[in-house]
């Protein structure tokens, strides 16, 4: 039975509180730890948002988004209770000047946890840190959250950084990369550093190759114009996939501390070797989607959904070396898309053949073993060993799973990865958050990418909605002799 710890008590105020990412994922996280009884009666959550509604509507439209997922029926009296700790203010962020009703707000409140999520576009983080440093809304307990992306390049994330680390110290800063708060991602350490079987393989004398595949079946919704300013490099690679990357390959770190797990992260951000000129020709695929048929329904192309013609990917492949003694010779292949078959999350470990083979028959030629660990849906580890068929006769051999699936086995509710991060940011904890330098050493690899695809023209190929990419991603595993999982 999971310990739920109480916080202390907290403000926390949500700027782009009626947006999609507060309305469909902040709250719905907030009510569930509500629900679970961890949250002080006082504590008050602030929601700031440009949409002209007063606080009934904007409860209206809470409680619309919420019950698309969420059954609130027999559950009135606890909702009541969530809702009483809301209140909606219309100001604007960019000028602090407009704050006053809520600084009388938090008047009185200095001695409480007050947390500032900006759910906003990146180029409100440096004002609104700003803002609350001017206006004297700073408190002991102050914590700043800050959605990815941080930026849109290296040089932009320097300047958001010193415009919030001007007002706020590294440790009241939270960058969020919310793959990081995701139960199985989690567990990649507690899989790799709490059982002992597995760091002997975990090496280049081993392992053949790692896959690591972000499928999404949707398409990009009612963000298209914000994606359309950054596509899928930015969107996944530089964040989620990197930090993906960053927990399979680095070395054990010394505890759990805030800083040690960020310190082992960052070695494999510095060692991963830069794919820059006629490079990104070779080891980068970018693609975007044609019209097709998603799980049984027909969608419109990418550039029909956005109304005109573009550049902008909605699917990256590529593959990446990670230049240490560990991982020396061992490809990092690594792909993510919109409009694919399904929703897919996975990380594939690929082991190397056995070095002689006895079991030489035609019915007998073994696989070479595989770990994967699926992220989601239906989080779990499957191990694939090759094992003999029962029955007389021949000598058979078969690839069999060993296989674990987190439901079955713990059989409770996943909580979404907003739920724990929420928590942690009210706790002061920042482990499970990017550090200044992880996002910066992140975006300064993306950016060699980025400048390679302009430079030489990296061509945009296309794939029909529905399938698994386009056909230049299963050619950059063809050239290695390897395939797609
Ligand atoms: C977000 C991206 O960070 O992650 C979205 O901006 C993407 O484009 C989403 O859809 C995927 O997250 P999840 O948790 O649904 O896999």
């Amino acid at each position: 039975m999971a310990q739920l710890l109480p916080v202390d008590d907290f403000d926390l105020i949500i700027f782009g509180g009626s947006g999609d990412l507060a309305l469909r994922k902040l709250l719905p996280a907030l009510w569930h730890r509500h629900c679970d009884g961890q949250f002080p009666v006082s504590s008050r959550i602030i929601s700031i948002g440009r949409s002209e509604i007063d606080r009934s509507g904007y409860l209206e439209l809470l409680e619309k988004t919420l019950t698309e997922n969420i059954d609130l029926s027999g559950r009135q009296e606890l909702w009541q209770a969530f809702v009483d700790r809301i209140s909606y203010l219309e100001v604007d962020a960019l000028d602090s000047g407009t704050w006053s009703p809520l600084a009388e707000m938090l008047a009185g409140r200095d001695d409480v946890i007050r947390a500032v999520y900006l759910a906003t576009p990146p180029s409100l983080f440096g004002p609104v840190a700003r803002g609350f440093r001017e206006a004297g809304l700073c408190v002991p307990e102050m914590r700043i959250v800050l959605e990815k992306p941080v930026g849109r390049d290296f040089e932009s994330a320097q300047v958001i950084n010193d415009e919030v680390g001007g007002c706020f110290a590294e440790n009241q800063i939270f960058r969020i990369d919310h793959y990081l708060g995701k139960e199985t991602v989690q567990n990649l350490l507690a899989l790799r550093f709490g059982n002992a079987i597995l760091e002997p393989l975990w090496r280049r004398e081993v392992i053949d190759h790692v896959q690591i595949t972000m499928a999404e079946d949707l398409g990009v919704g009612n963000r298209i114009e914000f994606y359309n300013d950054i596509g899928a490099l930015r969107d996944m690679v530089q964040n989620h996939m990197l930090q993906l990357v960053c927990l399979v390959a680095m070395e054990p770190p010394s505890s759990l501390d805030d800083d040690a797990v960020r310190d082992e992260k960052i070695k494999v951000l510095r060692a991963l070797k830069p794919i820059v000129g006629e490079k990104v020709v070779t080891h980068t695929v970018r693609a975007q989607y044609l019209g097709g048929a998603v799980k049984g329904r027909v969608v419109p192309s990418y550039a029909e959904e956005l109304g005109s013609e573009s550049q902008a990917e909605t699917f990256v492949a590529m593959k990446l070396e990670v230049d240490n003694w560990r991982w020396s010779g061992v490809p990092f292949f690594i792909r993510t898309g919109k409009r694919l078959p399904a929703k897919h999350s996975e990380i594939v470990i690929q082991f190397k053949p056995v070095p002689h083979p006895i079991f030489d028959s035609e019915y007998s030629a073994t696989q070479p073993n595989r770990l994967s660990i699926k992220l989601q849906p239906d989080e779990g580890v499957k191990l694939s060993i090759m094992s003999k068929e029962p029955g007389p006769g021949q000598l058979r051999l078969r690839p069999v799973s060993l296989n674990l699936s987190f439901e079955e086995t713990f059989g409770i509710r996943y909580p979404d990865a907003y739920e724990r991060l929420v928590i942690e940011v009210l706790r002061g904890n920042p482990a499970l958050f990017m550090r200044r330098d992880e996002v910066e050493a992140a975006w300064r690899w993306t950016d060699g990418i980025l400048e390679g695809w302009e430079k030489y023209n990296q061509q945009l190929e296309s794939y029909v909605a529905g399938t698994w990419g386009p056909t230049g991603a299963s050619v950059l595993l063809d050239r290695t002799g390897r395939s797609w999982f």
